[in-house]
C-alpha cells in the first residue's frame, strides 16, 4: 500500500473529523502530521508526528512542515487564522509543500469590507444595504457618531454592526439582540471602530443556510447545504457563537428550502467562482474551500451574510463522514485540479456539540450556576466512543478544544466535543448525536437540545412559507 503523508494544521472538531477521514484511508498507508493548538486527544493518538501551537502561528506550521518535508506529500488547513496569514503561499515557498485552502490573495475572509465590494462588482443584489466607516475617513468621534446616526435613520434601526476584521473589538453585532438602544448599538460600533474600520448593513431576515464548496482551482464542487445553529440556547436564543450544532438533509437540499432555492445558491456561487477563475494568473490559489457561504433566504432575493474562506466547523463534520470516495484521493485530485465532482451517502446527518460552562455567554446569562459548577473536571468520553458498538461508522465523536493531561482528557474554554449522528433521516441520525452527547459525562459541559428537533425544522419550514407568501 502506498504511504501518503499529511500536514493537518488543527483547531478543533472540523480538522479532527478530516483527521478521522485520513486515517480511515482505505487505499492509502496514511501518516499525520498534526500541528495543533493544544494536545487534542484523538489527534495524538492518530499522529505519526504531533506538534502544538497554541496560537497557530503560520511560522511555527511551515517550521513543523520544512522539518517533515521528505515524508509530508501535502498539507491541509483547516482554521481561518492561518489562512488569512498567508500560510500557504508561505508554505509551498519554503518547502515546496502542497497546501489545501486558498491563498491570501483568495482569503477573503480577511476583510468583511473586501467581500462587499466584491460582490458589489459581480452579484450586486445579493449584498444587504451596507456603508463603510473608515477612521481614515472621519476627524473625530462626534462626526462619526453623527455619520453612524445618519445612517442607522436610513436603516430605521434595523441594523448589523460588523469589524471589517474577524478578531477586531466585540464582534458582530445586531439591532434587536446585542443592542436595542442607540447608544448602546453606538457603543458596540466605538468597541470595533477603535481597531478600524467598520461596517453596518441593513439586518435582512429569513432563514440561514451554509453552503460548501471543495475547489481544485479550475471546478468549484458544491457539497450539500447545512443548516448551522449559532446561538448559544434552545430555540435560538443566547448570543451568537461558533455554533452549538448543525445538520444535512438526505439531499443537498434542506427541509425548508426549495431546490430552486439551492439552485439560485448555486448561481451566485458561480458567478463569484467565474470571476475569480477568469481574472485569476493562477487560480489554483483558490484550493480548498474558498465559498463557505452563511446565506439568508429572505422569500424575495437572496443574501450573503458573509463569507469564510474555509470549511464550516461545525458544518463540514456533517459531510466528510459520508464521502463515498477515500478522503486522500478526494486531496490528490483537488491538487490535480480535476476534481469534478464528489460522491456521498444518501444520508442525515446531525451534529451536536458540548461546550464548557462559560462558553457562549451562560456565565453572563447564569452568572450564579457557573460560579457553582466545579470546572477542571476531567472529561470522560468512553461513554460516547462505546457507542460504536452499537450504531458502527454512524457515530463520531471528535473532540475539539480538549487537552489530553497526565492521561486524563479536560476541557478548555471552547467547543469542547462534537457528536455526529448519521441516518436515514434527519430524526434517526439527530437521536444518535444526543445519545452520544449525553454519554459524554464530567466537566460540567452543556449542550443545545434542539440541534434538528422537528419542531426547529417546522418552525423554519413555516417560516419560510410565511416569507414566500409575502413576497
Ligand atoms: N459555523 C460557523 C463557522 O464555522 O464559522
Amino acid at each position: 500500500m502506498k504511504k501518503v503523508g499529511v500536514l493537518v494544521a488543527s483547531y478543533g472538531s472540523r480538522e479532527v473529523a478530516m483527521v478521522d477521514a485520513f486515517a480511515r484511508s482505505r487505499n492509502y498507508r496514511v501518516e499525520l502530521y498534526v500541528a495543533d493548538k493544544q494536545r487534542n486527544p484523538f489527534n495524538v493518538q492518530r499522529a505519526a508526528k504531533h506538534v502544538v501551537i497554541p496560537d497557530l502561528n503560520v511560522r511555527e506550521i511551515c517550521k513543523f512542515a520544512e522539518a517533515n518535508r521528505d515524508s509530508i506529500d501535502f498539507g491541509i488547513i483547516g482554521p481561518e487564522k492561518p489562512i488569512i496569514e498567508g500560510v500557504r503561499d508561505l508554505v509551498e515557498k519554503q518547502t515546496g509543500i502542497p497546501l489545501i485552502c486558498p491563498t491570501k490573495e483568495y482569503a477573503i475572509e480577511e476583510s468583511k469590507v473586501q467581500q462587499r465590494l466584491l460582490f458589489q462588482e459581480i452579484v450586486p443584489e445579493v449584498n444587504p444595504r451596507f456603508k463603510v466607516f473608515d477612521p481614515k475617513d472621519y476627524k473625530n468621534t462626534a462626526e462619526v457618531k453623527q455619520a453612524v446616526e445618519s445612517w442607522v435613520d436610513e436603516l430605521q434601526d434595523q441594523a448589523v454592526v460588523k469589524p471589517d476584521k474577524p478578531t477586531a473589538g466585540k464582534g458582530v453585532g445586531v439591532w434587536g439582540d446585542h443592542f436595542t438602544t442607540r447608544e448602546e448599538l453606538f457603543e458596540h460600533f466605538l468597541s470595533n471602530y477603535q481597531h478600524g474600520t467598520v461596517i453596518i448593513e441593513e439586518k435582512v431576515k429569513g432563514e440561514e443556510s451554509s453552503f460548501q464548496a471543495f475547489c481544485d482551482g479550475k471546478h468549484l464542487v458544491p457539497l450539500p447545504d447545512t443548516r448551522d445553529h449559532k446561538r448559544a440556547f434552545d430555540d435560538d436564543k443566547g448570543p451568537n457563537t461558533g455554533g452549538m450544532g448543525s445538520y444535512k438533509d438526505k439531499g443537498d437540499v434542506l427541509p425548508f428550502l426549495s431546490k430552486a432555492d439551492r439552485q439560485r445558491e448555486l448561481e451566485v456561487v458561480e458567478k463569484i467562482f467565474g470571476k475569480w477563475r477568469s481574472e485569476a494568473k493562477d487560480s489554483s490559489g483558490l484550493r480548498g474551500v474558498p465559498l463557505y457561504v452563511a446565506f439568508m433566504h429572505t422569500g424575495k432575493e437572496l443574501k450573503i451574510l458573509e463569507n469564510n474562506s474555509r470549511p464550516g466547523d461545525p458544518e463540514i463534520i456533517n459531510v466528510l463522514p459520508i464521502l463515498k470516495e477515500d478522503f486522500i484521493d478526494v486531496c490528490f485530485r483537488i491538487l490535480e485540479g480535476n476534481l469534478t465532482r464528489i460522491e456521498l451517502e444518501k444520508s442525515a446527518t446531525v451534529a451536536t456539540y458540548k461546550v464548557p460552562p462559560s462558553y457562549g455567554g451562560y456565565a453572563e446569562t447564569f452568572p450564579n450556576l457557573v460560579r457553582k459548577v466545579e470546572v477542571g473536571m476531567p472529561v470522560d468520553l468512553s461513554g460516547a466512543y462505546g457507542l460504536s458498538g452499537k450504531y458502527g461508522d454512524n457515530i463520531r465523536v471528535y473532540p475539539a478544544s480538549m487537552e489530553q493531561r497526565d492521561g486524563e482528557t479536560y476541557a478548555l474554554k471552547s467547543r469542547a466535543v462534537c457528536v455526529l449522528g448519521v441516518g436515514d433521516d434527519l430524526e434517526t441520525a439527530r437521536n444518535v448525536s444526543l445519545e452520544g452527547i449525553n454519554a459524554v459525562k464530567g466537566g460540567a459541559l452543556w449542550s443545545r437540545t434542539d440541534i434538528a428537533s422537528k419542531r426547529h425544522i417546522e418552525k423554519s419550514v413555516k417560516h419560510m412559507e410565511e416569507l414566500r407568501r409575502k413576497r
